[in-house]
């Protein structure tokens, strides 16, 4: 892993001369081997062995592009936080817009302002305690669903238990009772188009070609249809009952009296990006976490002892959350090992200055979760799973920025503490009546797609937790 040494990065100074100085890196060009293979070299390993060999910064190019792979706090703090008026969201993530449209995480500038602005009331911290009932009570629906000794893929039972959520705690809709099988619908769409994602990036002119819907394409656009299908019905029934409510919803479709109102095809990118951002990523962060759990029976131990201990038997509410902190630090070293957002990127829009390099615009610079926190500099035996890491001693001695499962600066994740309260809360319901064994000879493989995900699924063994006699 880096061990190029190097203590702080030097003010920026983009009004130098335009002689750009590049960072060490690749000499050949990538386009060549991404086109061989059709299908991207896996980013993971490139990253990893662009940290091994170039330390905290590394310059790659892929066809005319220049790439820019950062490993350094400061380095990314520079990005993310002092420089990010220069900034807008990279190529890949630009491409989401086949699905997410102009949405709060591809929108840039006055239109992620103002749909930022419209959206933070819902993830208020006052708002924020309003959501832990709903939150318990589809993890009972989940936790009595189960039988013991059942093998299920647990990735697919997080997936549907956190759109419900989503849809219920910022959308006040029930996908489960309103009509049927929509929530089915949704995950295996979701799966569908993860599951086409790294085609689709790769593809030249993809958006283009989406709209003439060749054969390879045609999955993407009926799953996408599908996901519509529910957003917009979604949407029509919150017209329909008028503006009384104040879930996020109601927020979107009252954001502007007086001027003309959100288009429906507005509306409905908001919609889907919130659904998606705050369903996804949970859901892969709860099933990284069930499968270290069960790797790592010490820490399950004190996990259960301390659930036990503080819920004595009954369902967890808000109030208990600041209680159960070992189970917050497990979620938080599950998201430094594998962080669903895996990766980061930016696009520049002018020449810039990065410690000693100076790049010009239209750079792309990339960080990654899954490398900074996997680096032994920042976390010593960075493959060990260590909870203790998360201690409010341990936090406050390591450096801003080497641990970033949410982003940092003003694109910072809007649903922080909606997930963190939510990981705690369905991990602690859960917990209280079942431990989750890994059935013995599934694979276990992190596949990064647009999140991190279990590639073959996580398909694990339900076992009842005998309560202990007090
Ligand atoms: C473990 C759970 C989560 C993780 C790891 C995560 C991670 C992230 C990261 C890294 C970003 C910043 C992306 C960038 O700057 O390029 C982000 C942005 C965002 N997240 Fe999350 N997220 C999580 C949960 C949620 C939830 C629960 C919601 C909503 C219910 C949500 C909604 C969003 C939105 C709307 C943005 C865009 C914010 C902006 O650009 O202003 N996320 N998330």
């Amino acid at each position: 892993m880096a061990t190029a040494a190097r203590n702080s990065v030097p003010k920026s100074n983009v009004s130098g001369p335009a002689a750009y100085r590049y960072p060490p890196g690749l000499e050949r060009n990538l386009l060549w081997f991404a086109f061989r293979k059709l299908r991207p070299a896996n980013p993971i390993l490139l990253f990893q062995q662009l940290a091994e060999k170039y330390g905290d910064i590394a310059h790659y190019k892929i066809g005319w592009h220049h790439i820019v792979f950062l490993n350094h706090p400061d380095y990314i703090r520079e990005i993310l936080v002092v420089q990010n008026e220069n900034f807008i969201k990279e190529r890949t993530v630009q491409r989401t817009k086949m699905l997410l449209g102009e949405g709060m995480i591809t929108a840039e500038g006055a239109q992620h302002r103002t749909q930022r602005q419209v959206a933070q009331p819902a993830f208020h911290r006052q708002r924020i305690p309003e959501y832990a009932g709903t939150m318990v009570q589809e993890a009972i629906r989940v936790r009595d669903r189960w039988r013991a000794g059942e093998q299920r893929d647990i990735a697919i039972d997080m997936m549907h238990l956190t759109l419900n959520v989503v849809a219920q705690t910022l959308f006040a809709t029930d996908l489960g009772r309103e009509s049927g099988d929509e929530v089915d619908e949704l995950a295996s769409a979701v799966n569908r188009i993860m599951g086409l994602y790294n085609f689709l990036v790769m593809l030249p002119a993809a958006e283009w070609l989406v709209h003439m819907r060749p054969p390879g394409l045609a999955a993407f656009v009926r799953a996408r249809k599908r996901i519509d299908a529910v957003v917009y019905r979604m949407i029509a029934a919150h017209r329909q009952r008028g503006p009384h409510g104040s879930s996020l919803l109601d927020m979107m479709l009252a954001a502007s009296p007086g001027q003309t109102p959100a288009s429906e095809q507005s509306l409905r990118d908001q919609v889907i990006t919130i659904f998606l951002a705050g369903s996804e990523t949970v859901a892969n962060c709860l099933s990284w976490t069930w499968y270290l759990l069960s790797q790592n029976p010490d820490c399950e131990r004190r996990f259960h002892d301390e659930i036990d201990r503080e819920l004595q038997g009954r369902v967890p509410t808000f109030d208990d959350v600041p209680r159960l902190r070992y189970v917050e630090m497990v979620l938080a070293e599950s998201l430094r090992i594998y962080p669903p957002a895996w990766a980061m990127g930016r696009y520049a829009r002018a020449d810039f200055q990065l410690g000693e390099f100076f790049l010009p615009a239209k750079t792309t610079v990339l960080m990654s979760q899954y490398i900074t926190h996997r680096d032994p500099r920042f976390f010593p035996d960075p493959l060990r799973f260590d909870p203790e890491r998360f201690t409010p001693e341990a936090m406050s001695r390591r450096t801003k920025l080497t641990y970033f499962p949410f982003g940092a600066g003003v694109r910072q994740c809007i649903g922080e503490s909606f997930a963190c309260m939510e990981g705690v809360l369905l991990l602690a319901t859960i917990a209280q009546k079942w431990k989750l064994r890994l059935v013995p000879g599934h694979p276990v493989e992190p596949e990064p797609l647009i999140t991190l995900r279990p590639k073959y699924g996580m398909r694990m063994q339900v076992e009842s937790r005998e309560r202990p006699a007090s």
